[in-house]
């Protein structure tokens, strides 16, 4: 009804919209006043997260890209090294396991049955696992050894989004925690993450009041057939995210690449007026990523695309070579999904209704698929 859409024509835009409470929520009573977290809920001791020697991530579809970007913190926060794997592909290759793994399971309904297996061939192994989860109660937090919550509330649309946001958040902070507990020296960039973390909602408000623009593009390419979206670093999952939106939500054609891939492949296929959505990194943490990628867009243009660069405030390089540019905050380069995802995700819910698909409930899709 209306009113469960609190005003809104969507759930997927109310979803939208309560990001900003959702991250908040996330991170509610989890970091204290000197910056130190606590996450009590995690029932694995310091004992044992000192001991892990590899993190594994499973996930499937946007919990997957919230995990491929988690691979990026955990590694270059805490030094061990992290895999991350569609669960429906895990267990079927045999990986390798043990006592001293930590396998993170994210799933915001906590009922898909692919991540759901993937931890269960887990635990026979022997190893920890710890659910990242929305779903109070759910499967996969049950047969886990440990759950974070991600506390976002029902999210109702197919298309996830808050869920998403909050995987994220949660997924920071287990690697700032695993950092923690095990001592990774704790410098001056953790505590900034950290300070940076806590205010990161309001950046994510910021972001949605400043949409319009981009319902409006969307809505001008109503009637185009495919866009291709590039990324780079944590900018790469985003730019998949930004696709498995508009292939859900509008019936599009649509491919996230590798900024750095464009050469080796892709690059053959832009053809004028195609449109390229491109994330840029922020000029300032890894500057060499920040020129490689002007460089990818200055190719693309040169090429015919229709370039729709999503980049920093100040971010001055990228302005010559943007048809459409769509400012974001500066963040921390790690933090930087948090505020670049939720443009995309406006662009493919506005394009979905332009092309008059059903938002909510988009063909042949299931909220959670509770088949393997
Ligand atoms: C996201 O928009 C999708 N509907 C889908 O990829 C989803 O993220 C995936 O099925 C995993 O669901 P889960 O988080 O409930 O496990």
């Amino acid at each position: 009804s209306a009113a469960e859409k609190g005003g809104y024509d969507y759930f997927m835009l109310k979803e939208i919209a309560e990001q900003p409470k959702a991250v908040a929520d996330t991170l509610l009573g989890r970091i204290d006043a000197v910056g130190s977290l606590t996450l009590d809920e995690v029932r694995i001791s310091a004992a044992e997260l000192r001991e892990v020697d590899k993190v594994v991530i499973v996930a499937c579809g946007t919990a997957f890209h919230a995990g491929m970007i988690a691979k990026y913190a955990i590694e270059h926060w805490t030094r061990i090294p992290c895999e991350v794997e569609l669960a429906s592909e895990f267990r079927y290759r045999d990986p390798i396991l043990g006592p001293r793994s930590l396998v993170i399971a994210i799933s915001q309904s906590g009922e898909t049955m692919d991540t759901l297996m993937a931890l269960r061939h887990a635990r026979e192994q022997g190893s920890k696992v710890l659910a990242i989860c929305n779903t109070n109660g759910s499967t996969i937090p049950r047969e886990s050894d440990a759950v974070l919550y991600t506390h976002a509330g029902p999210e109702v649309a197919v298309a996830s989004t808050k869920a998403f946001l909050t995987q994220l958040v949660a997924c920071y902070l287990v690697a700032l925690y695993l950092g923690q507990v095990r001592g990774t020296k704790w410098g001056d960039e953790i505590s900034a993450v950290i300070r940076d973390l806590s205010h990161i909602s309001g950046e994510v408000e910021r972001v949605l009041e400043t949409m319009e623009p981009v319902r409006e593009l969307a809505r001008s390419l109503a009637d185009k057939n495919t866009v291709l979206f590039l990324g780079r670093h944590v900018g790469y999952p985003v730019a998949l995210e930004g696709a498995l939106k508009l292939k859900e939500l509008a019936y599009m054609h649509a491919e996230g690449f590798a900024a750095g891939e464009l050469k080796h492949g892709p690059i053959a296929l832009i053809e004028e007026d195609l449109p390229v959505v491109v994330v840029v990194p922020s000029p300032r943490g890894r500057s060499v990523i920040h020129d490689k990628i002007v460089s990818n867009i200055q190719e693309i243009r040169a090429r015919g695309a229709r370039t729709i660069v999503i980049a920093e405030e100040g971010d001055e390089a990228v302005v010559p070579y943007a048809d459409h540019l769509i400012r974001i905050p500066a963040t921390p380069t790690l933090l930087q999904p948090l505020v670049a995802t939720v443009p995309l995700q406006v662009f493919a819910c506005e394009l979905a209704t332009a092309r008059g698909n059903e938002v909510d409930q988009p063909r042949n899709l299931a909220k959670s698929v509770t088949v393997e």
